[in-house]
C-alpha cells in the first residue's frame, strides 16, 4: 500500500501502561498508576447518573453542533455559543487546528519540551516545527516571540507545560500576544488550568476575548475525571469555530459525552474541592520528596518532574523498576527531560505507594537486562 510519506516520520503516541497490563505482568495485587495526568476520583456522582440516564437514547446520533453543551460552556465564560467549539477530546482540537491551518512549508512554533501533540500535527502537515528550549524548565516567550516569522501558522503555549508543570503568568503572556502578528494562531493549552492554585488563573480569559488571533484550549479529562469520555472544548473567535466544524466529523463527541460535561460543568463547588486536594497532595508530594533529597520542578498542575538523575544505571531503567513494583510513572526519557519522571498527583495513599518505592530504589540495585531491582 502507498501510505502518505510522512507516516514515515511519525511514531505513534505511547500512553501510559495500563494498569492492568502491569498486575499480570508483573503479578501484582496493588499497582498504582501516576503516568497519564488523570484525576484519582471517579467522575461527580451526578454525572454518573446523567451519563446512566442517557444511555437509552444511543440509539440515536449526538447533536452534531452539541447545541446545549456549547451554550452551557458560553454561558459560563461569557461567551456566544458561536465562540465556543467542543471536541473528542481537546488532543482532537489541536488536531484539526492543523487540519484547518497546516500547508507543507508552514511554521508552527512550540516549546520544547512541550506536549508531543504540536509536534505531530507539523510532521503530518509537512510544516516545520520550530522548537524554542524552555528555560527552567519554562515557556521562554521572549525567544518564543523571536522565532515568529512570516511564515508561521500557529504557536503553542502549553500552560501548565506538559511534561515539566510550569505556569508562565496572565501578564507574561499577555505581552507575548503583543509581540505575536495578529494573522497568526496562538493557542494557549490550558489542559490542566484547574489546577492552578495561581491568583491570575482565570486571566487569560479577557485576553483571548480582546484577541481574534488568540484561542484557549480546556479540557474536561482532567479535574472533572472524564478522560475516558473525551470532551475538550476551545474558547475562540467565531471565524476559528467555523473553521474547524469544515474540517471535523459530523458527530466528533458523543451522546453520553455531551450528557456528561454538560452535568460536570454545573458543579464547579466539587472542582474546587478537587483543586484542593490536588495542591494538598501536590506539596505534601514535594515535601516528601525533598526528604528523601529529590528535586521536583515547581508545578501548577496535577503532575511533577520528579529527578532520578542520580539513581540508577542506566538511567532509562528507573520508571521500569518502579513499574516492576507496581509504581507507572513516566519515563522523562522520552519526553525530553532526560533523568526526571513525570509522576501524576494522586491521592495521599497512591503518592505514600510511590515514594515508598522510589525510596525503596539504589543506585545499584538494578539488574541491568531487567530493568527490575535485584
Ligand atoms: C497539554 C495537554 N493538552 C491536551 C491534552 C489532551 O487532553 P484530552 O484530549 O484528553 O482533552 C493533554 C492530555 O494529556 C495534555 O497534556
Amino acid at each position: 500500500m502507498r501510505f502518505i510519506p510522512e507516516l514515515d516520520r511519525i511514531v505513534p503516541y505511547e500512553p501510559g501502561a495500563p494498569l492492568e497490563l502491569v498486575m499480570r505482568r508483573f503479578g501484582l495485587a496493588e499497582v498504582v498508576k501516576l503516568a497519564s495526568n488523570e484525576f484519582p476520583l471517579p467522575p461527580f456522582d451526578e454525572v454518573k447518573a446523567a451519563v446512566i440516564a442517557a444511555l437509552d437514547d444511543l440509539n440515536r446520533y449526538p447533536d452534531g453542533h452539541a447545541t446545549d453543551l456549547r451554550a452551557a460552556l458560553a454561558e459560563h465564560y461569557g461567551r456566544a455559543p458561536a465562540e465556543v467549539t467542543v471536541g473528542n477530546g481537546s488532543c482532537e482540537l489541536i488536531m484539526l487546528l492543523g487540519d484547518a491551518l497546516l500547508e507543507s512549508g508552514d511554521e508552527v512554533v512550540l516549546g520544547d519540551p512541550s506536549f508531543v501533540v504540536y509536534n505531530d500535527i507539523c510532521v503530518r502537515h509537512g510544516a516545520v516545527a520550530v522548537a524554542v528550549p524552555l528555560r527552567d524548565f519554562t515557556h521562554d516567550l521572549e525567544a518564543m516571540a523571536a522565532a515568529v516569522t512570516a511564515r508561521t501558522k500557529i504557536v503553542f503555549v502549553c500552560n501548565p507545560n506538559n511534561p515539566t508543570g510550569t505556569y508562565v503568568s496572565a501578564a507574561a503572556i499577555e505581552r507575548f500576544v503583543d509581540q505575536v502578528p495578529e494573522d497568526v494562531l496562538i493557542v494557549l493549552d490550558e489542559a490542566y488550568n484547574e489546577f492552578v492554585t495561581a491568583s491570575d488563573s482565570q486571566a487569560t480569559l479577557p485576553l483571548e476575548a480582546r484577541h481574534e488571533n488568540v484561542c484557549i484550549l480546556r479540557t474536561f479529562s482532567k479535574i472533572y475525571g472524564l478522560c475516558g469520555l473525551r470532551v475538550g472544548y476551545g474558547l475562540c473567535a467565531a471565524a476559528v469555530r467555523t473553521a474547524i466544524d469544515k474540517v471535523r466529523q459530523p458527530f466528533n463527541v458523543n451522546r453520553l459525552a455531551q450528557v456528561a460535561a454538560f452535568e460536570a460543568l454545573r458543579h464547579q463547588d466539587q472542582v474546587e474541592q478537587r483543586r484542593r486536594q490536588n495542591a494538598a497532595v501536590r506539596d505534601y508530594m514535594v515535601e516528601r520528596l525533598a526528604a528523601l533529597g529529590r528535586a521536583t520542578v515547581p508545578s501548577e498542575a496535577n503532575f511533577m518532574l520528579v529527578d532520578t538523575r542520580d539513581l540508577c544505571k542506566p538511567q532509562d531503567k528507573v520508571c521500569a523498576a518502579l513499574m516492576s513494583m507496581g509504581a507507572i510513572v513516566r519515563d522523562g526519557n522520552a519526553l525530553g527531560c532526560p533523568g526526571w519522571a513525570r509522576v501524576s498527583v494522586g491521592t495521599k495513599e497512591e503518592t505514600d505507594f510511590f515514594l515508598a518505592k522510589l525510596g525503596s530504589l539504589e543506585p545499584t540495585s538494578l539488574d541491568e537486562n531487567e530493568g527490575r531491582p535485584s
